[in-house]
């Protein structure tokens, strides 16, 4: 029976939100209301120093005013054009602006509005590229254990994290996963870890079952993030690149955390000195401020489909809102951020003073792992047993009241605080996390 009421304004009960425990938010909501540079501001008043940058993606800080100037005036200017055969400047500017920071050999850039729809993007792209050049028996694809490559069906099916894959029924079809990087002889390794790399070597075990002519493409987050902060060991993607070159599969980095600076370059394709043939990328593109991705290809990727006659649409894929002039014109005030304030260098400058503060909680309790490279970090604690998750999750609120947010995956605590953090800042993030996990069961 339909409830005879209507909700009020400030009735939780509406929103169903994402990736949340809404039962217990909505019993205690924790609610921002506003934020500037390293700060956000809850509705009680309190600052909370943002450890996450957002969820990974505000890269320059909150409330820059270069983007928020940018956006008013594309907003007031031309709030919207379509891109389906036809164009508006900022879009084409913006594209430029991406491939002057990008790897050598990166060419093009198919506009998404977020990582998700940037990986199937980029699956589709690689099917259709091998089809384009006679190859149409290139189907399959290969994503890794514990990837995360957002939750549409394509990068759910390449991604390998239980939870976000097992509810949801059979999947893309025709889809393989490589071993994940985490192994324990790793554990408390500062940066890139030593041991591992010969598990790219599994690649050639899939290549050697179905036969390199079914397969399209291997997708693997350089860094992987979201599944808590696991780095590829040394040696191990140029191994990957290497498989993938000699079998003429095309190799896919998922950028949408590595990419805009996390690691102290602009892309991890840079910082690990490894070209792949596609790039996905979102988050910080924008500041994390407007929806917006974007798949970056090498010449040869996009070569391939410019054939036929010249009035033919080359690639039929592509958004409503793909090259949107409002975020294209935020995607460009935060390339200029990121370029006048020399944020990538700053983090690469900051990234040995992170990792010795990181490292300093070795020792604190019930901390079984931590991980880093660049501003990019994990505190991995020892799950409760039988309540797996539930530590992390306490710490999180914990942290939350004593004025720091932090990011919890599974037992994982994973930081990312925006490029613009000082030391003293950092200081007060592991200090404060320091007290929360002493105190914690
Ligand atoms: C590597 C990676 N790919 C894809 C995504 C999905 O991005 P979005 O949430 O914008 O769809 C994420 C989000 O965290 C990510 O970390």
């Amino acid at each position: 029976m339909a409830l005879d009421r209507k909700p009020a304004p400030n009735d939780l009960n509406a929103f169903w939100m994402p990736f949340t425990s809404n039962r217990q938010f909505k019993q205690s909501p924790r609610m921002f209301v506003a934020a500037k540079d390293m700060h956000y501001t809850t509705s009680d008043g309190r600052q909370v120093l943002d450890g996450t940058a957002g969820l990974w993606c505000c890269n320059a800080g909150h409330c820059r005013p270069k983007i928020t100037e940018a956006i008013q005036k594309q907003a007031a200017e031309l709030d919207y054009a379509p891109a389906f055969q036809m164009g508006h400047p900022i879009a084409f500017e913006l594209a430029n602006r991406i491939i002057d920071i990008a790897p050598k050999g990166m060419e093009h850039v198919f506009y998404t509005n977020s990582g998700s729809e940037s990986v199937e993007t980029a699956l589709k792209i690689a099917i259709a590229y091998h089809r384009a050049r006679g190859e149409g028996t290139r189907t399959r694809l290969i994503g890794r254990e514990r990837g995360y490559h957002g939750v549409n069906f394509g990068g759910i099916s390449v991604g390998g994290i239980v939870n976000n894959r097992k509810f949801f029924g059979t999947l893309l079809a025709g889809v393989d996963h490589l071993p994940h990087t985490h192994i324990p002889q790793n554990a408390f390794a500062k940066g890139q870890p030593e041991h591992g790399a010969n598990l790219a070597d599994d690649l050639e075990r899939i290549v050697a079952l179905h036969g390199a002519e079914t397969i399209a493409a291997v997708i693997v987050e350089p860094m992987a993030g979201s599944t808590g902060v696991l780095l590829p060991p040394k040696g191990y993607l140029e191994k990957l690149r290497a498989i993938t070159k000699k079998h003429g599969i095309l190799l896919i980095f998922d950028e949408v955390i590595t990419g805009f600076g996390r690691l102290g370059s602009a892309f991890a394709a840079q910082h690990f000195d490894v070209l792949p043939d596609m790039m996905t990328t979102a988050k910080g593109l924008t500041n994390g401020v407007i929806p917006m991705g974007a798949v970056i290809t090498t010449g040869e990727v996009h070569d391939a489909f410019m054939t036929g006659p010249d009035h033919m649409i080359e690639l039929f894929h592509g958004y409503t809102y793909s090259g949107n002039p409002i975020a294209a014109a935020a995607g460009v005030a935060t390339l200029e951020t990121y370029k006048e304030e020399g944020l990538f260098e700053r983090a690469n400058d900051l990234a040995p003073y992170w990792e010795q503060a990181l490292h300093s909680l070795k020792g604190t309790r019930n901390v079984i792992d931590i991980r880093n490279m660049g501003l990019i970090g994990a505190v991995e604690l020892e799950p409760i047993a039988g309540q797996p998750t539930k530590r992390a999750f306490s710490a999180f609120l914990k942290a939350y009241e004593k004025g720091i947010l932090i990011r919890t995956t599974g037992d994982i605590i994973a930081m990312s605080p925006p490029l613009i953090i000082s030391k003293a800042e950092i200081d007060r993030l592991i200090g404060t996390l320091k007290e929360v996990l002493d105190t914690l069961e």
